[in-house]
C-alpha cells in the first residue's frame, strides 16, 4: 500500500480521449493486482504496449538446493560471494522456499535490457553503490540503505554508478510486499505510531517518455524460466501516470527505531509484510532505560520461523564472529541468543550503532548449493562455553 501519486500528464478524466500535440491517442493501459480490487494505477503510453513482435525462450532456471543435512544454526558469510554481471545475472540465489528467494548480488554493469518479475513483488536493499532504477514509473536514484520495492508487473532496468561498487540483497516474494497492515488506518495512512509515513517513501523523481523504435528488450521471470518479449518501440513510453501501484524507494536511516524501558521484542522493527514472511530493520538507537535493563537479546526459539539476518553495518552487539554482509539462519525450533559474555557485556550500555536487515519466514527455507560455499562450519558451536 503507498500513497497516491501522479508524473507527468493525464486526462481529467479517466478512460476518455487523450491525445499528444501531433493529434494521436495516448493508450492507456491499468496496471492493478488482486484482479482489479487491490491497489492500480493508470498509464499513458505513446504506444500500445501489446505490439510486442517476437517471444522465444532465454533461459529455465532451476534452483540447486544443498543435499539434506543436520538442522543446524547457518553463518554465510557473503563478503566471499563474488558475482558480475547485469543486476540480474549477478544475483546470487542462496535460499529460498515456496513463498520467498533470497539472493544477493554485486552487479558490475548496466542491464542492456528491461526485466519484469511476474509472480510477485521485489524488495532489492542498496547495500554498496548508487545508481538509477528506471522504470515505465519514471527514474528514481538509489542510494546505500535504500530498500527499492519494485511491485509485479513493473518493466524496470538498473543502471550502476559506474564509479561505485555495488552489493545488493534481493528478495523475491511470491505475493505483495507491504508496509504493515497494522502501521495504517482504514484509510491507507500511515499512523501515528508507525516507524515510517508517507514522507519517508520516495516515489520516481522524473518521468521521460521514451519516442524511440528499434529493437527493444522485455525480459520476464515467471514459471521457472526466463522468457525474452521483443518490441520495436521503447518500453519506457508512458507521458503520464497516477495512482497507488508504482516502485519506490525507503531508506533504512528514515525507520525510527522504537525503544522502550526493557527490551522491545523484533516485531517493533518490522518495516515491511509479505505472505508467508516479514522484513524488519535494526537501526541505530538508543538502548533500554529501566535501571536493571539487559539491552541484549533474550535467548529465543522462535519454532515456527525461520529468521535470517543479514549484516549491514556496525558492531552486532549479540554475535561474534560476524562480519558485514554475513547472513545467519536460525532454522525453527533451535535456541539462540547473544554470544557468551555478549548478554552480562551489554549491561550498562547506552546505543547500539548496528544495522541489520533481517527475514523471518513463516515456513522452512532451503538453502542452496552456492550458499553452502559460503558456509562457517564452527558456527552452530559458537555458543559452546
Ligand atoms: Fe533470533
Amino acid at each position: 500500500m503507498t500513497y497516491y501519486y501522479r508524473l507527468g500528464t493525464i486526462p481529467h478524466k479517466r478512460h476518455t480521449q487523450f491525445r499528444a500535440s501531433n493529434g494521436s491517442l495516448y493508450h492507456e493501459e491499468l496496471m492493478g493486482i488482486r484482479g482489479f480490487t487491490g491497489i492500480q494505477s493508470l498509464l499513458y503510453h505513446l504506444y500500445p504496449p501489446t505490439q510486442v513482435y517476437k517471444v522465444f525462450l532465454e533461459q529455465t532456471i532451476a534452483l540447486e538446493f544443498e543435499d539434506v543435512g543436520a538442522l543446524r544454526h547457518r553463518h554465510l558469510r557473503t563478503q566471499k560471494a563474488l558475482s558480475e554481471g547485469d543486476a540480474i545475472a549477478s544475483r546470487i540465489p542462496l535460499m529460498a522456499n515456496g513463498e520467498v528467494c533470497i539472493s544477493v548480488a554485486q552487479p558490475t554493469e548496466p542491464m542492456s535490457y528491461w526485466y519484469r518479475f511476474a509472480h510477485g513483488d521485489e524488495v532489492i536493499f542498496i547495500h554498496e553503490g548508487s545508481g538509477l532504477l528506471e522504470s515505465q514509473y519514471g527514474e528514481l536514484h538509489y542510494h546505500p540503505g535504500d530498500y527499492l520495492v519494485i511491485p509485479t508487473g513493473v518493466i524496470w532496468r538498473i543502471l550502476p554508478d559506474s564509479s561505485t561498487a555495488q552489493r545488493m540483497l534481493v528478495i523475491e516474494a511470491q505475493g505483495h510486499i507491504e508496509p504493515p497492515a497494522r502501521y495504517l488506518n482504514r484509510y491507507g495512512q500511515f499512523l501515528e505510531h508507525a516507524p515510517y509515513s508517507e514522507r519517508d517513501l520516495r516515489p520516481p523523481e522524473t518521468l521521460t517518455p521514451h519516442d524511440e523504435m528499434g529493437e527493444f528488450e522485455v525480459r520476464v521471470k515467471a514459471r521457472d524460466r526466463i522468457t525474452t518479449y521483443l518490441y520495436h518501440h521503447h518500453p519506457l513510453d508512458v507521458a503520464g501516470w497516477d495512482g497507488y501501484l508504482y516502485p519506490y524507494a525507503f531508506n533504512i536511516a528514515d525507520f525510527e527505531p522504537v525503544t522502550g524501558r526493557i527490551h522491545q521484542p523484533p516485531p517493533v522493527h518490522q518495516t515491511f509484510e509479505a505472505p508467508g514472511f516479514v522484513i524488519c530493520s535494526f537501526v541505530p538507537r538508543l538502548f533500554d532505560y529501566h535501571p536493571l535493563a539487559i539491552p541484549a537479546p533474550y535467548n529465543h526459539s522462535n519454532v515456527d520461523s525461520d529468521e535470517v539476518l543479514y549484516y549491514v553495518e556496525g558492531n552486532f552487539m549479540s554475535r561474534k564472529g560476524i562480519e558485514r554482509s554475513s547472513m545467519t539462519v536460525h532454522p525453527n525450533g533451535i535456541p539462540h541468543g547473544p554470544h557468551p559474555g555478549m548478554y552480562e557485556g551489554s549491561i550498562g550500555k547506552e546505543r547500539t550503532d548496528e544495522l541489520a536487515v533481517m527475514i523471518d519466514t513463516f515456513r522452512p527455507l532451503k538453502l542452496t548449493r552456492q550458499a553452502v560455499e559460503l558456509e562457517d562450519m564452527q558456527y552452530p558451536y559458537s555458543w559452546a562455553a
